[in-house]
């Protein structure tokens, strides 16, 4: 009797763990009508998009909204207008920099593409950052506060939590760069 009630106590766990596993993957992306933002009673409701039926096809994240949206774009996944209006330039820049060196973490590397592919030169420059080498001064805690990169990232871009996203560069590495391209 003890054997069979163990049994069956296991049974429940085992299936409430793949209940529990079946809701995270489904929360991923909060109904609009449970996420507190949109009111359930709305008219218009049924004719807005439910997050998860847009986001699931895409590439996979492990944090913020759960999409890579770099990935989205270079893979064609997603294929957005880059302006509202079709006479506006469209400006992209490919080199990257590296913006810190030789601390206690990885160096990061900014990359300019990534940014232009989603973001005006005027975002950043020249209120946020000065379009020059070494004009500016970083710190991660004014990072913290939403400050520099924290203006967006966090925000609107991938969370500060992924520090190596942007720590990237390794000091092996980083030796190997400098070797070859002295700044
Ligand atoms: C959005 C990009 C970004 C993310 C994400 C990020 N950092 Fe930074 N971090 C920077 C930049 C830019 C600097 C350069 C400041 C400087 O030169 O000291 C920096 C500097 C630092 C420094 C001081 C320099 C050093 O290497 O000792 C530390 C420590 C640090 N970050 C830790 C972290 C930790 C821990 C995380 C994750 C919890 C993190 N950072 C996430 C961009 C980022
Ligand atoms: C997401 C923010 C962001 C966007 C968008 C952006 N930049 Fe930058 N840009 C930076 C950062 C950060 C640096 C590094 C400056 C430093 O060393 O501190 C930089 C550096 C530069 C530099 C100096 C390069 C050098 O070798 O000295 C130029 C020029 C520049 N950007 C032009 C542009 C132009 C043109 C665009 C649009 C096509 C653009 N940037 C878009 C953030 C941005
Ligand atoms: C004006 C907004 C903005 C600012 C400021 C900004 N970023 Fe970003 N960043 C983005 C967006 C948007 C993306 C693309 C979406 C994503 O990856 O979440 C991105 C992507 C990235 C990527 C990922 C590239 C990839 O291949 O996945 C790195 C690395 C990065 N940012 C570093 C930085 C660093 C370092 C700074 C500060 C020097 C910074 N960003 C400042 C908006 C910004």
């Amino acid at each position: 009797m003890a054997l069979c009630k163990r049994r069956s106590l296991r049974v429940v766990l085992g299936a409430a763990a793949l209940v529990a596993a079946a809701a995270a993957t489904a929360s991923l992306w909060a109904r609009l009508q449970d996420d507190g933002v949109h009111d359930p009673r709305s008219p218009a409701m049924a004719q807005l998009q439910q997050p998860a039926e847009a986001l699931a096809p895409l590439p996979r994240d492990t944090a913020g909204n759960q999409v890579n949206w770099v990935q989205a774009l270079d893979s064609g996944a997603i294929a957005p207008r880059s302006t509202l209006l079709d006479s506006a330039p469209v400006r992209t820049r490919d080199d990257s920099f590296l913006i810190s060196r030789f601390g206690s973490m990885p160096a990061v590397r900014f990359p300019h593409r990534q940014h232009t592919l989603w973001l005006d030169c005027a975002n950043c420059h020249e209120a946020l950052f000065k379009s020059q080498r070494g004009a500016n001064r970083y710190s991660m805690s004014a990072i913290l506060e939403g400050e520099q990169c924290g203006v967006c990232h966090g925000a609107v871009a991938f969370p500060l939590t992924e520090c190596n996203r942007c720590h990237s560069v390794s000091n092996a590495q980083l030796l190997r760069e400098l070797r070859g391209q002295p700044r």
